[in-house]
């Protein structure tokens, strides 16, 4: 068995999977949502302290599997880094007391790997990750063989979300709530910009977007929020669709996939159906309790890592914020 650690974010969670059937046999996980709403957003300070509470609660709940096992692999890139450490101290502390080797893995590749928590892998494959750090599409090929075609220049596609929740005082993580109070309004009430339209790069933008509902926020009162939220949303994904139909012109997917806390959106889900229907590619998506931030996805990619005998000194598993993708 592999137990993984997860601590990029705002979740403690950690997983047991068994190594040769790659089933998850426990996932818990301790969100700090509540902690963090009262401040619109992740505060890094409290959100280590708070890992440093959650995970040597939910470790002891794994102490009956410590003799199976095998490696203790760990996000160590990307994050906060007064959060990722929390869980590359505790995977250190691990691999010492019951002598079995380390395994980074890339939070980024994790939730690629998402997919095959329940399924067995499929590659090639295009994937759409959308986050609250990470807004990409990258063409994955093999663990080794990933890479990034498209980014954002600034802000990601979950973290629009999480600002535009905050600016109409409606707490945090934004995702969910402005979903949610989108499916009572009018997505074309107002006319925001698509970001990027008149540029032919293909590369992803959300800073001119948000600002742009700051200002329809300034003048709205509360009743015109289901309106802005349903605007947003609309065109925060016709963004991502339009991009998407471009670079498709001459990359034609063969199969399509969204991943990360924000393929959870059933609008977004909806939009990338209708782009790709005409190709006949499939859509894949995560089961819907692992597109958030989990440790069930970090040791599905940590099966990968260990089968390629890819372990890390514990001297040389350093916590970067930045990925490799
Ligand atoms: O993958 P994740 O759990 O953490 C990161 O690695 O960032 O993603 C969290 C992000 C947050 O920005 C949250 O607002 C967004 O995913 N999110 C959503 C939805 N659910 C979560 N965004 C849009 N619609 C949703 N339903
Ligand atoms: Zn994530």
């Amino acid at each position: 068995m592999i137990l993984s650690i997860e601590s990029s974010c705002d979740d403690s969670a950690i997983a047991v999977t068994e190594i040769a059937t790659k089933r998850l046999i426990f996932h818990k996980k301790i969100s700090q949502e509540i902690e963090h709403a009262r401040y619109g957003g992740v505060v890094p300070e409290l959100a280590s302290r708070l890992h440093a509470e959650a995970l040597p609660k939910i470790l002891e709940a794994c102490r009956p599997w410590f003799p199976a096992l095998k490696a203790v692999a760990v996000t160590n890139a990307p994050g906060l880094s007064v959060t990722l450490v929390e869980g590359v101290t505790m995977a250190k502390a691990l691999g010492l007391a019951l002598n079995v080797p380390l395994i980074g893995v890339d939070h980024l590749k994790g939730h690629i790997y998402s997919l095959f928590i329940e399924k067995p892998a499929v590659f090639p494959i295009t994937v759409l990750l959308v986050s609250g750090g990470h807004t990409q599409v990258i063409e994955v090929r093999d663990l080794d063989d990933m890479t990034t075609v498209m980014r954002t220049m600034d802000d990601s596609f979950g973290e629009s979300f999480d600002k535009v929740a905050k600016m109409m005082g409606l707490g945090y993580p934004g995702g969910p709530v402005i979903e949610t109070l989108a499916k009572r309004g009018d997505p074309n009430r107002y006319a925001f910009p698509v970001p990027l339209q008149k540029r032919g790069e293909l590369a992803f933008s959300y800073s001119g977007l948000k600002n742009a509902v700051r200002l329809a926020v300034e003048e709205a009162d509360e009743t015109d929020y289901p309106d802005i939220a349903a605007s947003f949303q609309h065109i925060a994904v016709e963004h991502l669709y339009r991009k998407l139909r471009k670079y498709f012109k001459t990359h034609p997917p063969k199969r399509f996939a969204i991943v990360g806390g924000a393929s959870a959106n059933g609008y977004l889900r909806g939009r990338i159906e209708e782009l790709l229907r005409p190709f006949g590619a499939p859509l894949l998506l995560a089961p819907l309790e692992y597109c958030a931030d989990n440790a069930a996805m970090i040791g599905r990619a940590g099966i990968e890592l260990f089968e390629r005998g890819r372990f890390t000194a514990p001297g040389a598993l350093h916590c970067a914020p930045k990925s490799e993708l």
